[in-house]
């Protein structure tokens, strides 16, 4: 009655959030599965930007209600940002759902899961859902628990699975919420007002991530490059954000440092400077243009003109020539007009991205933009986002191909989906697939590339002839990290 399945939609902040609760319940004696036809409880933790993400958690959840019939014990829960959104009206179309728990409460929900399970067992008709979107001091600080510290307790000896692989990467949440108010954007809705974790407390939990053998830290936040504001002071003309930057950076053991999402009024000389200053901090930025149009981007309510984000642009690949770009797009937003799309495509091709999320804008309720008139017709927003993905895949496709020949530095991640080869990433995020030992996992090698499709690289760890590794049957792969930086030991 313990086995919960938990499905994530949307960004990595939710993946982060889902990890959390995942951990938190494990603490409390919950098993986490991978099959959802195996579970007694499944949490749907969802996204609210856009309506076609709450239309697929809505169906999932009206979906599963039906296992209701079979299993009358089965618990469904809805958590995040569309619980915060839609409250208790979820209950309307959906009476069968249990739990209704906002991103202010992610950490009440193993408290919600124990108590409905002991009411079903005292008896309580099933029927009584739990709903709590309330707003809660200090929320930002109960994202901390991660999986990788109650590892043993869901794997292992006692018949549950093998033991995880070395977890290699971790997202770390250092704020909640926004303050900005673009137009198009239900998140400060749904995310509540900009909160930053403390300082210290962001570190230790790299730290303590770090003596687990992460060797890369995302951080995460809906506007990171605002993070402490309001708590600290900059000094010397260095933000509270690169401060942290600075100390995360210090960390032995952590290899690589990625962040998102910024803002691009975030990218002053501080924060520009530190990708030539950080070695750690890799050179891939993910930079939300949302549009290349002044006229749009002042209707969108973002405080930039197209003129000032292609400065950025040019600052950054200035300070890290080898910097790889991406951004988030929204096309259709309501009056934009071809003259307006054109300067996107414009700036769009002029920036040569590697990655781009493009969106069709979606009208969110109770935002400024949903208001508005002069709405782009649905066919107009596709023909608009293909355009936008063709310049993206031709632009992706050169980028990779040129890395062809090259030797790159990778992060070894773990199995790929066969399970026969290995996956990592370069410090510019792209996916390689190789063949490799897992004793490699955690380490950073160097890979030949020798083919390339629009955004995977393919390759061969470069070997190093028969070394000590070798003769101890590891792969004789050199983990670069060992000549680079002590602290990382060879396989
Ligand atoms: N419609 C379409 N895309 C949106 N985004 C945010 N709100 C909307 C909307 N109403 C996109 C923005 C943002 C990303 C996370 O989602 O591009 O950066």
């Amino acid at each position: 009655m313990n086995r919960v399945y938990i499905k994530t939609y949307g960004c990595q902040m939710n993946e982060r959030d889902s990890e959390a609760v995942a951990a938190m319940l494990r603490g409390r004696g919950y098993r986490i599965v991978d099959d959802e036809n195996a579970c007694d409880i499944m949490l749907l933790n969802t996204c609210s930007v856009r309506d076609a993400a709450e239309q697929k958690a809505l169906g999932k959840a009206g979906y599963v209600s039906a296992r209701k019939k079979r299993q009358p014990d089965f618990v469904i829960g809805i958590l995040g940002c569309m619980a915060q959104n839609r409250g208790a009206a979820i209950l309307d179309t959906l009476p069968d759902v249990d739990l209704v728990i906002g991103t202010q409460k992610f950490h009440q929900v193993p408290d919600y899961l124990d108590n409905l399970r002991a009411a079903r067992e005292a008896g309580v008709p099933i029927g009584s859902s739990i709903v709590d979107i309330a707003e809660e001091a200090g929320s930002q600080n109960t994202i901390r628990d991660h999986l990788i510290d109650t590892a043993d307790a869901g794997a292992g000896p006692d018949g549950e699975g093998p033991p995880p692989a070395p977890q290699v990467s971790a997202f770390v949440s250092i704020q909640q919420g926004c303050n900005m108010d673009c137009h198009f954007c239900i998140v400060p809705k749904t995310r509540g007002d900009e909160r930053s974790r403390p300082m210290e407390a962001i570190v230790a939990e790299c730290r303590s991530l770090a003596s687990k053998g992460v060797r890369e830290i995302t951080l995460l936040g809906q506007i990171v490059t605002s993070y402490g504001r309001r708590d600290y002071a900059h000094t010397g003309g260095v933000s509270p954000f690169v401060q942290l930057l600075e100390k995360v950076h210090e960390i032995e053991g952590i290899e690589r440092i990625r962040f998102t999402s910024p803002h691009p009024r975030g990218f002053k000389a501080d924060l520009v400077e530190a990708y030539a200053r950080l070695p750690k901090l890799c050179e891939y930025v993910h930079l939300p243009m949302q549009s290349g149009s002044d006229r749009i981007l002042r209707a969108m309510n973002r405080p930039y003109s197209r003129e000032r984000y292609r400065q950025i642009v040019e600052a950054l690949r200035a300070a890290q020539p080898d910097m790889y770009f991406s951004t988030d797009i929204i096309v259709g937003y309501p009056g934009e007009t071809e003259a307006d799309f054109e300067q996107t495509r414009e700036l769009f091709e002029a920036c040569n991205y590697d990655m781009a999320y493009i969106f069709k804008y979606s009208i969110r309720s109770g935002t400024v933009a949903a208001e508005l008139a002069d709405q782009v017709p649905e066919a107009e927003k596709e023909r608009r986002n293909q355009v936008l993905l063709d310049i993206l895949r031709r632009n992706s496709g050169r980028r990779t191909a040129s890395l062809i020949g090259t030797t790159q530095e990778v992060l070894v991640d773990g199995p790929d989906k066969t399970g026969r080869r290995f996956t990592g990433r370069t410090r510019g995020n792209r996916v390689c697939i190789f063949d490799a030992d897992p004793r490699l996992i955690g380490q950073l090698v160097p890979l030949r590339i020798e083919r390339a499709s629009v955004s995977t690289l393919y390759g061969s760890l470069v070997l190093a002839g028969v070394d000590a590794t070798a003769a101890e049957g590891a792969s004789a792969a050199t983990p670069l990290g060992a000549a680079r930086s002590p602290h990382v030991s060879a396989a």
